[in-house]
């Protein structure tokens, strides 16, 4: 989707549809000057009841007096007070689906003097344009003969003043650079891990380094892990015929003697839980274990498209959770790559394992912050449910930095306690540590056992076991999340 901005009047711009926001109550000066020009043609409709202005609501009007554009869209935006976040969301995903139903390639959207408490406008742009981009996400892409839109929205234009319009340019960029990450994280989440395996999404990585050269890409192979003393990565693969990699990106965007951030993304591509083997039910949905490594490649894809001047290292585990005759054991002591020993008590406490050894790696880069993301404990969902990440760490700054960019990419995150007390649930009488911390406080034992890796850095570790994907029922599917969280944390980062 291309976005653009119109400084010019809207009512003498031509394109498919002209989408005009009605507030609830009373005309905003930008609808009631529109109104005008079309002869009072929007306040007879409001007045006679075939449109109130409420959201959720849109309503076509054809070949207009004065309007260039063929269609104007009214499209409800509530009443001032009651407009939040959430619902500007409602709002645009309803002029979305208005727009593809109508069969509109292009747009022009007057949004200008709808507002949000607290929010300033190149929020609403960034928001929206983040919200159209994502919206054209169609999953399916298997199915033999999937229903494609004859005419799908592909350009937006959005009327601003001049005097703003080079931080709108700069919102609306921003926006779409996230949408399509958001997009990308989801493609990747949505696929079968027979399709998705840990070589695809290697070659995935490679992709997106052709399209810049601030970055390049590698891939290790088993031997080379091995090589490296990855023992806990590579005890996961032990089970599986699809070979593991690890696939490392590194985007220089920043100074060269600026420190990197680092992202670490969880890539298990099929999660059976190895010889602990999970229960059948809904097991399917364990192909999206991979959902913390497609994000970092959303970001990472959203970085390209933002050309953010910053310097970030993404590192994903790559590799299966299968049962086999090779497969590592319950009991089995295992050596990461840090040369620490773990008692692998349950083969399905798997993403820390591989985790680990990323995280040393991750290491090597010197990095100023490490932010793991991992699809981790099915606890998380117990604590916060499927609307919030579990966020946890070793830095109050850095927890705080993740915390505001959540609030303003509309990614919900809620930081939960780490500390000694848990730290000891890991005891093992055999090995340095157990890969699990008993029934209790599942998410904040499992954020213990990564923190044994990360001691001498800035770490923080995101659980979007809840968040990643929707289960069951018609809205099954990946999310995107959180490439909104991680996009906008790089964004505050370069300010
Ligand atoms: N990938 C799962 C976590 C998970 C479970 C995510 C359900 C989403 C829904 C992870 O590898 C896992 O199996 N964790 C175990 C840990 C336990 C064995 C300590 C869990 O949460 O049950
Ligand atoms: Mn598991
Ligand atoms: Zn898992």
């Amino acid at each position: 989707m291309k976005f653009q901005i119109l400084t010019s009047a809207p009512e003498s711009a031509t394109a498919d549809c002209l989408v005009l926001g009605i507030a609830a109550g009373k005309l905003t000066p930008g609808a009631r000057r529109l109104d005008k020009i079309c002869g009072g043609r929007i306040k007879e409709i409001i007045h006679r009841g075939d449109f109130k202005g409420k959201i959720g609501e849109s309503h076509y009007l054809y070949d207009m007096h004065g309007i260039k554009s063929r269609r104007l869209l009214l499209l409800g935006c509530g009443k001032h007070d009651k407009r939040n976040e959430k619902n500007w969301q409602r709002i645009l995903t309803t002029a979305f689906a208005a727009l593809n139903q109508g069969a509109s390639k292009s747009a022009i959207f007057c949004l200008g003097d709808i507002k949000i408490k607290g929010r300033k406008a190149d929020w609403m742009l960034q928001d929206a344009s983040r919200i159209l981009a994502n919206a054209a996400y169609r999953r399916g892409e298997l199915k033999s003969s999937q229903k494609k839109l004859a005419k799908p929205l592909a350009t937006v234009k959005f009327s601003v003043a001049e005097s703003g319009a080079s931080a709108a340019r700069r919102a609306l960029l921003r926006g779409k650079a996230v949408g399509e990450g958001m997009m990308l994280a989801r493609r990747l989440g949505d696929l079968p891990a027979n399709v998705c395996t840990p070589r695809y999404l290697a070659n995935q990585a490679r992709q997106l380094s052709r399209k810049s050269a601030a970055l390049s890409v590698k891939v290790l192979n088993e031997a080379q892990m091995k090589k490296l003393g990855m023992g806990a990565l590579l005890s996961v693969s032990a089970g599986s015929d699809e070979p593991a990699r690890l696939i490392v990106l590194e985007y220089r965007g920043g100074k060269k003697s600026e420190k990197p951030v680092a992202l670490v993304g969880k890539g298990v591509t099929f999660d059976s839980g190895g010889i602990s083997i999970k229960p059948g039910a809904a097991m399917d949905e364990m192909k999206y274990d991979m959902c913390g490594a497609a994000s970092v490649l959303g970001t990472f894809s959203a970085l390209l498209t933002m050309k953010l001047p910053i310097n970030v290292v993404g590192v994903i585990p790559a590799t299966e959770n299968m049962p086999n005759g090779r497969a590592t054991k319950p009991g089995d002591i295992v050596t990461s790559m840090s040369g620490k020993t773990i008692e692998v008590l349950n083969t399905d406490a798997e993403g820390r394992l591989i985790l680990c050894d990323a995280l040393t790696y991750a290491q090597k880069y010197k990095p100023d912050a490490i932010i793991d993301i991992a699809t981790l404990t099915g606890a998380v969902i117990v604590a916060l449910g499927h609307h919030t990440n579990g966020l946890l760490g070793n830095n109050d700054a850095l927890i705080d930095e993740l915390l505001t960019a959540s609030k303003a990419s509309q990614d919900a995150s809620w930081q939960l306690p780490m500390g000694e007390d848990y730290q000891r649930q890991l005891d093992s009488n055999f090995a340095d540590i157990a890969n699990i911390g008993g029934r209790s406080a599942g998410t904040i034992t499992a954020a213990c056992f990564l923190s044994r890796f990360t001691e001498d850095s800035n770490w923080a570790h995101l659980d979007i076991a809840g968040t990643a994907w929707t289960s069951g029922g018609k809205d099954k599917g990946a999310t995107g999340r959180p490439v909104p969280l991680l996009s906008q944390f790089l964004i505050n980062r370069c300010a």
